[in-house]
């Protein structure tokens, strides 16, 4: 029986394979938009091998050298039209914000939503909007990128420099490896937002896939058909079966909520949610239980990994850089005189600490663009092209940041120092967009600087830290799956 049904499996895929190389063929005969320049690349997966280990760089290099700012790749079974350099970007997701403002929906994601739920996979329409518009407002409201919401994050800091005293002591020789650690910070910090409340297990931010499927999925997102062949199915079976513990543990959290609230005075998003819940009552309304769940989980989805990332990057490159870790600590022990912690009130006071926080997001973006595509919304002209309804869009952030025009003569330094005017006054770049911009930019940005200004600030201040013996880090460029990682390293040292 059981070789039979692997002749099945086998013959099935067989034919799967089959019915996608003749799809891929049509794709081809097909040919959209024109003259656009482009690339098809491979049958089936399209450029994704050509694209190497750091995709942004050689979407860059391919739009430098030949097919300028606006052209097309061929990812898996779709032409993705493909922005680089600040004008081309500015012009198409600021200018026009709505031009670009969808997404991609397709039946492998509403697989993973129960339908169509969440934030983040949304496509243009009226849920999308009003659901962004009650995410902006309602975390603004709770404090997110505010003075009294840095209490929280503070809170959370130390949690973290709690734990890293502690492995500091006990991995005396080998150095601590922070990754679990900083995940937990950034985690518990959203959890601050979302249950007014903690957890010692980052477990469900973390992502639903084991790592080594995580590129795999990127694949699977471009090329849907993937999901027909059994090791794929088996493999999707444990993603849903994981996204629906979190969701379980999510409704209970909500109903905990729906006991314990006092509308008049909402403690976190999930009062707020409720409240706009209990007063649509009845109404067709796009606020459902259901979609609060996968509301929360796309706020852990979008907001852990990256905030982790960005202040493990940090961390690497100050650690690497022992004249920035110096002048970061002048300027501290200038404004900072209390024995915690400074605030973000100083950092007007601290232009060589934004710096640094600016050079950070330029050098390595976290999101060097964003592998999740948006998607036109309606049929456009760009740069001459036209552009059709329903096309899939990257725009290549790191070629706003690596531009060799604008951060000339050395894009690619980590410096500072580029950020300040002749008298030491920080200057404030509209070509450093680690949160995108336009319709779809992040809405968690100002939560995200503040954790890294706390993260920053704190760090030095409390601690004395150094790459661990042994751990050189000689090659910085980082690791690019969904986002761009830092290279493995660990630190060691003490308190201060
Ligand atoms: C350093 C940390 C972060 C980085 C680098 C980052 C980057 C980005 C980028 C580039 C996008 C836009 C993708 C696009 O253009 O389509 C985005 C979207 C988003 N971000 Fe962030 N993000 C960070 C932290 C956060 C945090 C802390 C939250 C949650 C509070 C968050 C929530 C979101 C959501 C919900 C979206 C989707 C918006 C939509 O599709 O309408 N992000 N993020
Ligand atoms: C929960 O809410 C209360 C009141 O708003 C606040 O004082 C407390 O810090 C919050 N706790 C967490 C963990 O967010
Ligand atoms: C209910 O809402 C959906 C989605 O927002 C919309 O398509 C539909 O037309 C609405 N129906 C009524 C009766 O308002
Ligand atoms: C640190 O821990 C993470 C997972 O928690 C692991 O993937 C990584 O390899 C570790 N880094 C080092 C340098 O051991």
């Amino acid at each position: 029986y059981l070789t039979f049904n692997f002749f099945i499996e086998s013959l099935l895929a067989g034919l799967c394979l089959f019915l996608l190389l003749v799809y891929d063929a049509l794709i081809r005969l097909r040919g959209t938009s024109g003259t656009l320049p482009g690339k098809d690349g491979f049958p089936l997966v399209g450029c994704f091998p050509m694209l190497g280990k750091h995709k942004e760089r050689m979407l860059m290099k391919w739009s430098s050298s030949g097919l300028g700012p606006v052209f097309y790749a061929r990812l898996g079974a779709s032409r993705v039209l493909v922005l680089n350099g600040y004008d081309v970007i500015k012009e198409a997701l600021l200018q026009r914000p709505l031009a670009m403002a969808g997404r991609v929906e397709s039946d492998l994601i509403q697989e993973l939503y129960d339908g169509k739920h969440g934030l983040i996979q949304l496509d243009h329409g009226p849920l999308w909007k009003e659901q962004r518009k009650f995410g902006q407002t309602t975390l603004g409201g709770l404090g997110m990128g505010k003075r009294s919401f840095e209490v929280t994050i503070v809170d959370e800091f130390n949690c973290f420099a709690t734990t890293l005293e502690n492995e500091l002591n006990m991995n005396e020789p080998k150095g601590v490896n922070l990754t679990r650690m900083l995940r937990l910070y950034a985690a518990n910090v959203i959890s601050s937002l979302i249950f007014n409340q903690t957890f010692e297990s980052s477990w469900f931010a973390e992502n639903d896939v084991p790592k080594h499927t995580a590129r795999f999925l990127i694949l699977l997102m471009y090329v849907p058909g993937l999901k027909n062949l059994p090791f794929v199915r088996q493999q999707l079976a444990i993603t849903t079966r994981t996204r629906l513990d979190k969701v379980k543990i999510f409704r209970t959290l909500v109903e905990e909520h729906r006991k314990s609230r006092d509308p008049n005075e909402p403690r976190d998003f999930i009062d707020c949610y409720l409240n706009v819940l209990a007063k649509n009552k009845g109404e067709n309304s796009s606020f459902t239980e259901k979609q609060l769940l996968y509301y929360i989980a796309d706020l852990f989805l979008a907001g852990t990994e990256t905030s982790a990332t960005t202040n493990a990057w940090a961390l690497l490159l100050v650690l690497k850089n022992p004249e920035v870790k110096r002048k970061l600590r002048a300027e501290l022990d200038v404004v900072g005189k209390q024995p915690t912690l400074v605030s973000s009130n100083d950092e007007c006071r601290m232009p060589y600490t934004r710096a640094v926080m600016q050079e950070v997001f330029r050098f390595r973006p976290a999101v060097p663009f964003n592998i999740i595509a948006r998607k036109t919304t309606s049929e456009l002209e760009l740069k001459g092209y036209k552009i059709p309804a329903g096309m899939p869009v990257i725009a290549n952030l790191w070629s706003v940041h690596h531009d060799p025009v604008t951060w000339a003569p050395d894009p690619e330094i980590f410096r500072p120092g580029r950020h300040l005017d002749d008298d030491g006054n920080f200057v404030p770049s509209n070509h450093v967009i680690p949160f995108s911009v336009g319709a779809r930019s992040c809405i968690g940005r100002n939560l995200a600087k503040n954790e890294l200004f706390v993260f920053i600030t704190s760090v030095l201040r409390r601690f004395d830290l150094e790459l661990a013996d042994g751990c050189h880090v000689g090659d910085i460029s980082g690791d690019s799956g969904m986002l761009l990682h830092p290279p493995k390293y660990k630190v060691k040292g003490s308190v201060k």
